[in-house]
């Protein structure tokens, strides 16, 4: 177990999630910031790159499971993303779409984000959402993050205009406030 909410409990994903996972990547709504949903491949590369990710830097999309039935709902987790010459910690978050508009996301990221503060003291948390993505801008903007900047990212062919989203560790913003 990584981390438990109110509601959730995070651990790390494994092959048996793949029912779970492709009720979320393969759902064409869910999908629609990511250019449409994925092949049975493109799931199983994504699996992939987080079971390398947990190995290599210790944390990666998370399986969210609400605690109340076990089931898993969505992902929720931390990944390095590099965002201009910067190397910053995003949280992502993608959800079932029956499980949407009940607060989980928002719930499981913030957990997240208290996480890369507490456990592994960075000094901002990004969200990287693109800007048709209102949805996610909303989770970010409950998360207390502001946006910093704006870029293109280059996606399965697609140049797409993003929103760099962040929040400072509670004890950089302190530092940094008047006295
Ligand atoms: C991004 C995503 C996870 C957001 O889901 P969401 O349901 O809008 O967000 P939350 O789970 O935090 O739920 C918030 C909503 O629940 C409502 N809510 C209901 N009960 C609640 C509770 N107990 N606590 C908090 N909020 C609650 C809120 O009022 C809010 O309502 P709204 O949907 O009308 O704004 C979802 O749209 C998704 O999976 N999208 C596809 C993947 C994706 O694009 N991911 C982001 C990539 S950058």
């Amino acid at each position: 177990m990584i981390l438990e909410t109110e509601r959730l409990a995070l651990r790390e994903m494994s092959v048996d999630d793949l029912p779970a996972l492709k009720r979320i990547l393969q759902d064409a709504e869910t999908m629609v910031a990511y250019e449409g949903p994925f092949s049975d491949t493109e799931v199983d590369a994504w699996l992939e790159r987080m079971l390398e990710r947990y190995h290599s830097d210790g944390f990666a999309l998370w399986a969210v499971e609400l605690r109340e039935t076990g089931d898993m709902i969505g992902q929720c987790g931390l990944t390095w993303q590099t965002i201009g010459d910067e190397r910053v910690i995003e949280v992502g978050y993608l959800f079932e779409r029956a499980h949407w508009h009940r607060g989980y996301a928002t719930e499981a990221a913030r957990g997240c984000r208290d996480y890369a503060f507490s456990r592994l003291h960075v000094d901002q948390v990004y969200a990287k959402v693109r800007d048709t993505n209102i949805a996610s801008m909303n989770v970010a903007i409950r998360l207390g993050m502001t946006v910093r900047t704006r870029f293109i990212t280059r996606y399965r062919g697609v140049d797409m205009p993003h929103l760099a989203f962040a929040v400072d560790a509670p004890r950089a913003a302190a530092s940094t406030s008047p006295t």
